[in-house]
């Protein structure tokens, strides 16, 4: 199925074509929604934007444009308005019939642009013998979502977590661990006893070189394959990764390929030589560099990235130039996104001027997502302390608040099991919601109260717009994978539909703009439309003719359906009750 915008939009290309714009010098740009519904459903600016560049009245193209288009079951009518834009109102019975065919579809109608294409989505990616902050966990939903909309695209997406495994810091993990190590601690939180010798490391080489040089020789030894080094760097990896998995399992996210940084180990030398070969690297004073300019991209002027330290040491950016080269060598990709926050915004200009120079194909995305602040008091007073919680503390936290609030109503919800799952969907929704319903770029507070609000633009409010679309259906006897006629009177209902045929649009553009947000913000407005619909037509009154009431039933059965979909692309769980 196509999209109600690529149909218009195809008919659009059609018109210009016969009124004689086939070679036109402006690209085409779909249809979209107007502003005003007053003005009609859809909205294309191709006529104008053609007239504008032919230095001739856009009104009169959009005019001959207008008389060539051929006629659509899905057109009603078509107007030439302000300087030149086609709006096009949409015919109610071809809508209902279109939603009912959605409604009916797995896929809810929605067509697979990506089809064809492969993605390399690299998110989450701590590092080992550190805790796993909420700026990892930023990646990880942020990610996690673009992923799921990705697939659904029909993308052939390959996932993969690129740990920080690799390096120094582990040589330094090794000394301080034959020095100072706590077993009995280690053994009941292995990844604090990390911290903390790693901590202790830093303190005592601020005074004592010579164990920054032992250090060194450790990683040398790791980077050898010496077994003592090799097989003590494996327990922190083995302890870490444990760690994270709880995050992962608790939050449903899988990965293709784990990766980290030690993977590409082996490739770093020829990286390094091949660089100097093709004159993309110079050396300078022992070390070797890359330098940029204006070329390059804005900001990169007489920027400098080392990719040879002066003692040999590779770095973040020659490992990140191998993991391009290898991922393009194993799945040819068609796009590679890392999602970070933004203060890595630097490094992944330089890493992507240095593809450019390599002639690697892909399209290169960088998804900088802003800080995750903590409101006063709230977050801070968990047990790690200091600003780096524990995620998986956070998690607990939000199901802990959700459960207080579910058991309240344990007389309607007797099940104590159910009001577990409920509690959990709720919680986690809510911690992922307040992060998804943002955009990525902006800085974001971590707010319980807000996060767990019924009214607003939050996950229970949308939870609970589509629990009560199933407390409708469950009292009506409907099953809403049984597709249904429906039919659109009230203009409540109108706006209902086009909300939810709208909805594989809206998850393209926002996968494509990397902006989960977009998804979140037209599932708002989805529940909004629904509780629109809700006031205004009564479907399960007595007094409902009942040809109405199934038409409604239809609606709300698509509804169900939509929201599900929509919630669960960002990772949520839709209940059927709650
Ligand atoms: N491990 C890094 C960090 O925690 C993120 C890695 C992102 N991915 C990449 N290919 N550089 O900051």
């Amino acid at each position: 199925m196509s999209t109600l915008s690529q149909t218009l939009t195809e008919l659009v290309q059609v018109a210009a074509a016969a009124a004689g714009h086939a070679d036109a010098p402006v690209a085409l740009e779909p249809c979209v929604p107007t502003t005003d519904p007053a003005h009609g459903d859809y909205q294309s600016n191709h006529a104008f934007r053609l007239g504008k560049a032919l230095r001739t009245n856009p009104r009169q193209v959009a005019e001959a444009v207008r008389a060539a288009l051929p006629a659509h079951p899905l057109v009603a009518s078509v107007e030439v308005a302000g300087p030149g834009f086609l709006n096009f109102r949409l015919d109610d019975a071809a809508l209902a019939d279109a939603l009912a065919t959605a409604a009916a579809d797995p896929r809810f109608g929605a067509p697979l642009p990506g089809a064809g294409r492969t993605l390399v989505i690299d998110y989450s990616s701590p590092n080992i013998a550190k805790r796993m902050h909420v700026g990892h966990m930023r990646s990880t939903l942020i990610g996690q979502a673009l992923d799921r909309m990705f697939r659904f695209l029909g993308y052939a997406v390959v996932s993969d977590n690129h740990l920080g495994d690799w390096g120094t810091p582990f040589g330094m993990l090794i000394v301080a661990w034959d020095r100072w190590r706590d077993e009995e601690a280690f053994g009941d939180d292995p990844v604090a006893e990390l911290l903390r010798l790693y901590q202790r490391f830093r303190a005592e080489a601020a005074d004592d070189p010579a164990l920054m040089e032992q250090a060194r020789a450790e990683t040398a030894n790791l980077q050898a394959g010496e077994p003592r080094a090799r097989s003590l760097w494996e327990r922190f990896v083995a302890v870490s990764m444990a760690e994270f998995d709880q995050v992962y399992r608790r939050l449903g996210v899988r990965f293709d390929e784990t990766l980290g940084e030690s993977a590409y180990d082996a490739m770093l030398p020829g990286v390094v030589d091949d660089l100097l070969a093709r004159g993309i690297a110079v050396e300078d004073e022992g070390a070797v560099i890359v330098r940029f300019d204006e070329a390059d991209g804005k900001g990169l002027k007489d920027a400098v990235a080392v990719v040879r330290k002066r003692d040999g040491a590779a770095t973040y950016t020659t490992t990140d130039v191998a993991t391009i080269r290898y991922r393009m060598d194993r799945w040819t990709p068609d796009v590679i996104v890392y999602v970070t926050d933004v203060r890595q915004k630097q490094h992944f200009q330089q890493l992507f001027a240095i593809a450019a120079r390599l002639g690697v194909q892909a399209d290169l995305r960088h998804v900088a997502f802003g800080m995750l602040k903590l409101a006063d008091g709230q977050v801070a007073a968990s047990r790690s302390g200091g600003g780096l919680v524990s995620l998986v503390e956070v998690l607990d936290e939000a199901v802990r608040r959700a459960r207080a609030v579910v058991d309240q109503r344990a007389d309607e919800i007797p099940d104590e099991a159910e009001r577990a799952a409920i509690a959990e969907a709720v919680g986690l929704g809510a911690v992922r919601y307040a992060d998804l319903s943002q955009n990525p770029q902006s800085d974001v507070t971590f707010d319980w109260d807000k996060m767990l609000a019924l009214t607003g633009n939050t996950a229970v409010y949308l939870l609970y717009a589509h629990a009560r679309c199933w407390s409708m259906l469950r009292t009506a006897g409907v099953d809403p994978g049984t597709p249904r006629p429906l039919a659109l009177i009230d203009p409540t209902e109108r706006t209902l539909a086009l909300s939810l045929l709208r909805l594989p649009e809206i998850v393209a553009t926002a996968a494509e703009a990397a902006r989960p947000n977009l998804l979140a913000d037209h599932l708002f407005g989805l529940a909004q439309d629904f509780s629109a619909f809700y006031l205004a037509c009564p479907v399960l009154k007595d007094d409902v003719e009942p040809a109405v009431r199934e038409a409604r039933l239809g609606l709300v059965a698509a509804t169900a359906r939509g929201m599900a979909l929509g919630l669960e692309l960002l990772g949520l769980t839709p209940l059927q009750r709650m």
